[in-house]
């Protein structure tokens, strides 16, 4: 059973269509990522996957649930786009607060609390308030916090925009770890060294998805020794 399964689902926003008739298979344990322009529709398709946003037709099972359904949402996490952290409290105060959301007790909170801190490079910010830290931080506290508990599926809209090269390639292994522990993340990103890490890539544009592989698979097809150069090409073929 795949862990994402689409059937033609559309959003529209009026006359637009942020995401016309989209299937998309996930199966467990990949890293998918979701690649397309500036509005192709990637966090759309995402906010449709979480149930934040309904679809105006077609349908989507995740993990095993027709979404929109309460019952997936302690087992997936979602890092927005939009940073989604309390300006106003500290580091801390956001893991506790996020912790409890998802029916952690106390000391679940502050044992995964030491890892994530470990892990996006915050333990020293513990106490900060989130406000003050710079914007990678705050991308990375965003991280931290989608995470608190231990979701079986991972939604990540674009979790490495402005961290710097060193963490990101330390996201990347931890990405890669996860997807050995059979966690399935799917993430967007414009950065295609990226993209190649990804056991899959789906390329989105005007809500669809033009084209969907393995990153080395999709290189030979278009005859490109890039990923940026294959999904120009791609993109490129699209228009034609
Ligand atoms: N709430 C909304 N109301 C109206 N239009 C919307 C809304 N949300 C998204 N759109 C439109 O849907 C299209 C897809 O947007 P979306 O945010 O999914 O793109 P994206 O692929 O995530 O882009 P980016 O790479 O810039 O993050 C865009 O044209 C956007 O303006
Ligand atoms: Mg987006």
């Amino acid at each position: 059973m795949n862990v994402i399964e689409t059937s033609d689902i559309c959003k529209n926003y009026g006359d637009l269509k942020a995401v016309n008739n989209l299937n998309l298979s996930v199966s467990q344990g990949e890293v998918y990522g979701l690649l397309g322009p500036n509005g192709s529709g990637k966090t759309t398709a995402i906010k449709l996957l979480t149930g934040l946003i309904l679809s105006t037709s077609g349908t989507a099972t995740v993990l095993g649930h027709k979404i929109p359904s309460k019952s997936v949402l302690n087992d997936i996490g979602y890092m927005p786009q939009e940073t989604a952290i309390y300006l106003d409290n500290t580091v801390h105060e956001n893991i506790l607060l996020f912790g409890e959301i998802y029916g952690l007790t106390r000391d679940q909170i502050a044992e995964r609390e030491v890892e994530l801190l470990d892990f996006v490079e915050l333990s020293e910010r513990r106490d900060s308030i989130a406000s003050t830290l710079s914007g990678g931080m705050k991308h990375r506290l965003s991280l931290a916090c989608a995470m608190i508990h231990r979701p079986k599926l991972l939604f990540l809209d674009e979790p490495t925009v402005g961290v710097d090269p060193e963490l990101r390639a330390t996201f990347w292994e931890y990405f890669e770890e996860m997807a050995r522990d059979n966690i399935t993340v799917l993430i967007t990103t414009h950065y295609m060294d990226e993209a190649s890490h990804c056991s899959r890539v789906g390329l989105m544009r005007s809500g669809q998805l033009i084209a969907e592989d393995e990153p080395e698979r999709l290189k030979a097809s278009t005859g490109t020794a890039s990923l940026e150069d294959a999904f120009l090409a791609l993109a490129r073929r699209d228009v034609e």
